[in-house]
């Protein structure tokens, strides 16, 4: 057996995300509506238990070597320290991070370094009181805030922040933003909006591409390519003002980058899924629960990654966006 998860195009994922809930105590206009949506059942929820046999098997079977905790928001999964503790104790023990919107990190930060959490990305559209809480629908732009610098004081690094721009709504945002992350040593990435919001608004010409990001940014700052290797990222990485700091750009829609995609993915519910626009996907949880061999799991896994497709649909005509959205997927 062929330990790694290869696809059709040869293409090796070794960069596992996993969803740990669908919930999340923001509520992004970009992501879901106001009043929610209706969450999984605590049933359907894989267990701590059943988390770690997955990541264990693909750790040791699988080839996967890197593991990023995911959401809706991952820190509203009880007991996490215990879980990132767990899952660094793994063997081979995967690089960890977690992509959070950073509200209870504050206090948490310190507890995550000493578990073991490598480094953390945090979600932030805008560094105005005002316009956070019109894009999140929370008055919340403080613990943020302060969740970002309690991660850069626990040694988390580095610290990222995800941007996403809207048209009328953030995008006057952009270089306060890039000045914010430059002054406290934080490392920026803008986001072309994608299709995969809960409400189905997503809408091509309101999407700000990442060529109007650079325009934007421009107006204050000096943007050249930067020389480090981009390998299977999905940010473009640009210099500032001549560096060393840089600004990255995820550029999803207009320059898609799934050639080089390296990721596999688990839902909180236990599903696989081989791209971020899969639609269809396989599901572990039965197969978990009625006793299967971590062999007959790792075969199952390799199988669903061996029908990878070449790439998302997005700017194809008849593109159908999935049925998870993005908080149940775990971006
Ligand atoms: P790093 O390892 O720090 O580069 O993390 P990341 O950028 O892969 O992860 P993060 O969770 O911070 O995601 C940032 C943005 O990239 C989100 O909007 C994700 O949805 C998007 N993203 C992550 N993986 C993929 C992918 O496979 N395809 C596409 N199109 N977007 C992705
Ligand atoms: N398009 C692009 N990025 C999105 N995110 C959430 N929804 C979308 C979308 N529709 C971002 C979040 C978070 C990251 C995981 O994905 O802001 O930073
Ligand atoms: Fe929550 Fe992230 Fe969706 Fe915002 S984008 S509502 S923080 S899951």
């Amino acid at each position: 057996d062929d330990p790694a998860l290869i696809d059709t195009f040869g293409r090796v994922a070794t960069d596992l995300r996993v969803s740990l809930t669908d919930k999340c105590n923001l509520r992004c206009t970009y992501c879901m509506p106001a009043e929610g949506l209706d969450w999984m059942p605590g049933e359907q929820l894989l267990t701590d238990d059943e988390l770690l046999r997955l990541m264990g098997i693909a750790v040791s079977l699988l080839g996967v070597t890197d593991i990023r905790l995911t959401g809706g928001e991952p820190l509203l999964r009880p007991r996490l320290e215990q879980l990132v503790a767990r899952i660094k104790a793994l063997d081979p023990a995967p690089r960890l991070s977690m992509t959070t919107n950073g509200i209870g990190l504050a206090k948490r930060a310190q507890a995550f370094a000493d578990a073991g959490l490598d480094r953390i990305n945090v979600s932030l559209d805008s560094v105005d009181r005002e316009t956070f809480e019109r894009i999140t629908r929370r008055d919340r732009l403080r613990h943020v805030v302060d969740a970002l610098a309690a991660a850069r004081d626990a040694g988390l690094n580095p610290v990222k922040i995800n941007a996403v721009l809207m048209r009328g709504v953030n995008e006057h945002q952009a270089t306060a933003l890039l000045r914010f992350a430059l002054d406290n040593g934080y490392h920026l990435r803008f986001i072309e909006q994608m299709p995969l919001d809960a409400q189905h608004g997503w809408n091509r010409k309101e999407m700000i591409t990442a060529d109007e990001i650079l325009e934007l940014l421009g107006a204050e700052f000096t943007l050249t390519p930067s020389p480090a290797e981009r390998g299977g990222a999905p940010a473009e990485r640009w210099l500032v003002d001549g560096g060393p700091a840089e600004v990255g750009v995820i550029p999803s829609v207009t320059r898609p980058f799934c050639s080089a995609c390296e990721r596999t993915r688990l839902t909180a519910d236990g599903a696989i899924r081989s791209c971020l626009f899969s639609t269809e996907e396989t599901d572990l949880r039965a197969l978990l629960r009625g006793g299967a061999s971590d062999d007959d799991i790792a075969d199952t896994w390799r199988a669903t990654m061996w029908g990878k497709l070449a790439g998302h649909e997005i700017n194809e005509a008849g593109f159908a966006q999935p049925i998870r959205p993005m908080s149940a997927i775990g971006g």
